[in-house]
């Protein structure tokens, strides 16, 4: 059975058996896939003959030495020095407000990105297509252009200007972590960051500052956002366990000093999962060999946001800071782009945007999106503000479906074609985004958002 196929038939189906399509889908064909890009943070290259269930095992054993350190390289260091943008005299002036900026049209844009694959020091190494030999370049002269409004081209200054004296934290999965690093290059190009943190081994935690501005950012790895113990391939644990009343410490016990907070998760709710709720289980997500229901991904997704924005909530009024602003913006879900098999050249291999009617938004891609924009909604995304904090969607979800373009694919890795390799057997990556690439649209957005929210004079 072929994705895309089965992809483009859920539309004529009837809700349930769509909803039992979904879930074979994802239980089927992704696996594979989304234990190499989405359950490891960095994963390393396997040769193309080994298979992948194999692979995964070796991951934490072969894991370089040098890039696990923690020590950082003066390369890690050295964001390259551009001559600041002329700083914007006001901030507000050059957004539009109301701007709904998640349906529009990519067009051409001959500017180009603002930095590249050797400008740029935080690309994670899976993400730089351009130095692992991607030859076309067409994908990065795209612009977004909402209908009814304008997104203005990335302005470093005047991001740091907003967020002075302020903290933004990326909490999520490798999603989330693609965008920050996204946001990083783009910034570099105005001012210097200089890394602060970072953890030992796998990169899920790091934090910038930019001292010229006293600007924070920090990535908090937590794909589920609550507490969760992950699978383990090594010892053979292939379910992760997720508790959706309880939450994840780590980057919970620093919300206090967060003033911005992006959430971006989705992708690990469709891998197998063991649920619970007051330490009980209440099901499981593909996971024939025990005896628990399948409750499949949507609900406990939609749990897991909810009782995050509403902790989120409380901590917030109840930390006694009075009025001050806080923006909490969620991501909207992507979809994947795979054509066939995911470990064959071409799994995603276009060099264009889709045009709009070209593609079909997926079922589960358009639920998923439905309800992080649900909670939101419930959270008042639209309406007042309680004590100062305001919540936002980061509806990228459609802009990001016509970008069939823009993954890595076989260029996750160095030069996979080279030294007679023919691409029968080769990695392909259609999940997360090339950088530069349609992931720094994301950022735009974000910025606009912040902005508009005139959270920060
Ligand atoms: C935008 O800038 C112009 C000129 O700099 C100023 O007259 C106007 O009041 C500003 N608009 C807003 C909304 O601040
Ligand atoms: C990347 O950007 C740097 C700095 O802007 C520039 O010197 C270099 O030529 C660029 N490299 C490519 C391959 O475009
Ligand atoms: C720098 O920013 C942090 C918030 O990220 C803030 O707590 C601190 O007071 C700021 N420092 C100065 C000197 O303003
Ligand atoms: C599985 O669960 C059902 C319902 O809880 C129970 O009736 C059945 O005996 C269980 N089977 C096994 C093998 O534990």
């Amino acid at each position: 059975m072929k994705a895309a196929a089965l992809q483009q038939n859920q539309h004529h189906l009837n809700p349930r058996t769509r909803k039992l399509v979904t879930y074979t889908l994802f239980a089927l064909i992704p696996l594979a896939l989304l234990h190499y890009y989405l359950l490891v943070p960095y994963p390393i290259p396997i040769p193309a003959s080994t298979s992948p269930s194999h692979s995964q095992s070796q991951i934490h054993t072969t894991l370089n030495p040098s890039s696990s350190s923690g020590v950082l390289s003066h390369d890690e260091h050295d964001a390259v020095l551009q001559p600041p943008l002329k700083e914007l005299e006001n901030v507000q002036n050059q957004t539009l407000p109301q701007c709904d900026y998640s349906s529009g049209q990519w067009i051409p844009d001959d500017r180009g990105p603002l930095y590249n694959g050797t400008s740029c020091h935080t690309i994670k190494e899976n993400q730089n297509c351009m130095a692992h030999g991607r030859p076309d370049t067409g994908y990065l002269y795209w612009r977004w252009r909402p209908y009814g409004c304008s997104l203005p081209q990335f302005d470093p200054s005047s991001f740091l200007q907003i967020i002075r004296n302020r903290h933004v934290a990326f909490i999520g999965d490798s999603m989330a972590r693609n965008q920050a690093e996204s946001l990083m290059c783009l910034l570099a190009t105005g001012s210097r960051p200089e890394l602060v943190y970072r953890d030992s081994a796998e990169n899920r935690y790091r934090r910038w500052i930019f001292r010229s501005h006293n600007a924070t950012f920090s990535i908090y790895w937590s794909p589920f956002l609550v507490k969760r113990i992950e699978k383990s391939e090594k010892t053979g644990i292939r379910h992760n366990r997720v508790f959706l009343d309880a939450f994840d410490e780590r980057w919970i016990n620093d919300f206090e000093s967060m003033d911005v907070i992006l959430f971006s998760l989705g992708h690990w709710f469709l891998i197998p999962g063991i649920y619970y709720e007051n330490d009980q289980i209440i099901g499981c997500h593909v996971c024939p060999e025990f005896n628990h229901t399948e409750i499949g991904f949507f609900e406990v997704f939609q749990k897991a946001v909810r009782s995050t924005l509403d902790e989120v909530r409380r901590r917030h009024v109840e930390g006694g800071d009075g009025q001050r602003e806080r923006l909490v913006a969620v991501m909207t879900f992507t979809q994947a782009h795979f054509e066939g098999d995911w470990d064959k050249a071409g799994s995603c291999a276009k060099t264009q945007p889709y045009k709009e009617g070209e593609v079909e938004m997926e079922y589960t891609t358009g639920r998923m999106r439905r309800t992080v924009l649900d909670e939101l909604e419930r959270m008042g995304a639209h309406g007042s503000r309680v004590n100062g904090l305001h919540f936002q969607a980061v509806d990228v979800t459609q802009l990001a479906m016509l970008r069939p373009d823009g993954h890595p694919g076989p260029y996750m890795y160095p030069d996979p074609f080279g030294n007679g390799k023919t691409g029968d057997r080769v990695q392909n990556d259609c999940v997360h985004w090339c950088m530069p690439g349609p992931v720094d649209t994301f950022n735009e957005i974000l910025w606009q958002l912040v902005a508009q929210t005139a959270l920060f004079s």
